[in-house]
């Protein structure tokens, strides 16, 4: 399952930068990614509240509203402040599951100034979806729409 991650990224930056809400941004750079990552069936954004996680803009299953920091794929990830790509969901201690069609997934932190302040959380329904190109590619899109909410917002923290 490969994905030309160089093209995704212009078609990304095209969507974020014609666009100065931050709400507006944040919706579509999640559906471009869900539109356009094969075997994927949930892909959204957890926004850093106090000491949680809260569902912010997603493409899928309607899916859990707040997850505490620590806790979790998504708050384990956010925690620690990397990456973290789960090859089978049923093996993850603590995995909450939001789509039950969920075998594999990838939660990426979103950081400012050294804090983490969102998650982007994509899952798949075949284990061992992503890989270190996936993750790299990712990286990299998030890197690019981190830049573009900054130009729009002076603390991301609670951005939406
Ligand atoms: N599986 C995530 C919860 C969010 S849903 O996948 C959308 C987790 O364990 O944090």
């Amino acid at each position: 399952m490969t994905t030309d991650y160089r093209m995704l990224e212009e078609q990304v930056a095209a969507t974020i930068t014609g666009e100065s809400d931050v709400l507006a941004i944040s919706a579509n750079f999640v559906s471009v990614l869900a539109s356009e990552l094969p075997d994927t069936n949930w892909c959204g954004l957890y926004i850093v509240r106090n000491d949680e996680l809260v569902l912010g803009p997603f493409v899928g299953k309607p899916a859990c509203t707040r997850i505490a920091l620590g806790r979790g794929v998504c708050g384990t990830a956010a925690a620690r402040g990397e990456t973290l790509r789960v090859d089978n969901v049923h093996e993850f201690s603590g995995h909450i599951a939001c789509d039950t069609a969920s075998e594999s997934e990838i939660v990426i932190p979103l950081r400012a100034s050294q804090r983490v302040f969102a998650v982007l959380d994509v899952d798949s329904p075949s284990k061992s979806r992503f890989t270190e190109v996936d993750q790299s590619g990712l990286e990299s899109i998030c890197r690019r729409y981190v830049a573009r909410l900054s130009e729009l917002r002076d603390n991301l923290i609670e951005f939406i």
